[in-house]
């Protein structure tokens, strides 16, 4: 007897890919529903060679599913999360609206795997933002090798993390400049071909941009309190992978050599780094794949012990919808949940 799953936000970048990765994991779902708003009732959306119809979110009775993977944004996710964990439904949220609540877990299962204990508190499980996400995957075993001081990143983020209507616009625009047609800006703040805006998600009082301190805030929540990050994020136009120029300041030595080997055996890296033409990963590269890339390890001579590194991986996959999916197993795998078919 296998589990029952609902996918809310299936019409979308991540629910598309949770469902592609549901499938290719062979994830024990004796039943998937796609979940969406009216607006897309009936649509067809993939599960391998399945084709499913959404249903609509807001009608649909959770009491009998057993976990939902929810990706259809904050506002969506603040009303219905709590309602369906209290229906006995195990919600892993890709969305911010939990994050940063001391009763949800968020989770990346190589990083912090066993904070997930917490998650019957709310029923509610949270998924990082998806820059962050890779970011701890290359952090953890280096933090653990020679425990980490302070980190500067600057993230070249794609289209895609701006949902579907982000890669449309940069399509859009690109072919209007092509073509000589007027450019709107609809999504982003200014011309997103051609150009690089630095700038995601809302300002903050001190200057820093939301996307800015969520990464700060998350790496603090999973990874160690102690660890002083400061981010710079811009949105190039790229379609789908994010890339982060890291510089990483540790208490005890660690050489360039000693890095590479650590990541080499770090669960979810895979270290690309030769020192010649190409011998590193780029953001095309890394779609459609799982691993966190980590290329241009180098140490840095201006710090006593400091390293800079380049870590690409697919926004849509360990970004969002991998990493659910991830945590969805690991409930399977430490017996945390039971299909309620079973239990009835
Ligand atoms: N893209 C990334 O790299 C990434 C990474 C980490 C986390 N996330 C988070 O994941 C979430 C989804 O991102 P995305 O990139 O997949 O966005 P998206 O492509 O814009 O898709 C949004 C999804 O949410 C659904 N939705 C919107 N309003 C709804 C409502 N009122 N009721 C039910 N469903 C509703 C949409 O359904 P309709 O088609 O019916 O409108 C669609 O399926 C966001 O919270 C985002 O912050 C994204």
């Amino acid at each position: 007897m296998g589990f029952k799953i609902a996918v809310a936000g299936a019409t979308g970048n991540v629910g598309r890919e949770m469902l592609n990765i549901l499938e290719e994991r062979g994830f024990p779902a004796e039943e998937v529903v796609p979940l969406a708003s009216r607006r897309s009732v009936g649509t067809e959306v993939s599960y391998g060679d399945r084709t499913l119809k959404v249903k609509a979110l807001d009608s649909y009775d959770f009491s009998g599913t057993d976990i939902c993977l929810m990706s259809a944004g904050g506002s969506v996710s603040k009303e219905w999360s709590p309602r369906i964990g209290k229906q006995g439904c195990v919600v892993i949220d890709n969305s911010s609206a939990w994050r940063y609540d001391a009763d949800v877990p968020l989770i990346v299962p190589e990083v912090n795997a066993d904070a997930i204990e917490g998650f019957t508190k709310k029923n509610i499980i949270a998924n990082p933002n998806c820059s962050t996400a890779q970011l701890v995957v290359a952090l953890k075993p280096l933090h653990d090798a020679a425990t980490i001081r302070r980190v500067v990143i600057s993230t070249y983020q794609s289209v895609s993390g701006a949902g579907k209507e982000g890669m449309d616009e940069l399509f859009e625009q690109t072919r209007a400049v092509f073509v000589a047609d007027p450019i709107e800006a609809k999504k982003f703040t200014k011309r997103i071909a051609f150009n690089v805006i630095p700038h995601i998600d809302v300002f903050m009082e001190d200057g820093s941009t939301k996307e800015e301190w969520k990464m700060v805030a998350e790496t603090k929540k999973m990874l160690d309190a102690k660890i002083k990050l400061t981010a710079t994020c811009v949105r190039v136009p790229v379609f789908i992978g994010h890339s982060e120029a890291v510089n990483i300041e540790f208490e005890k030595p660690i050489t360039a050599d000693e890095a590479r080997e650590i990541l080499r055996e770090a669960p979810g890296c895979l270290v690309v780094d030769k020192r010649e033409d190409g011998g590193y990963v780029t953001p095309l590269e890394s779609a459609g794949e799982d691993a966190a890339y980590i290329s241009r390890i180098r140490e840095d001579s201006t710090l006593d012990n400091g390293l800079n590194l380049w870590v690409v991986s697919d926004n849509l996959r360990k970004g969002a919808a991998l990493n659910t999916v991830q945590i969805a197993e690991m409930l399977v795998a430490r017996g945390l949940i039971k299909p309620k078919k079973q239990a009835a």
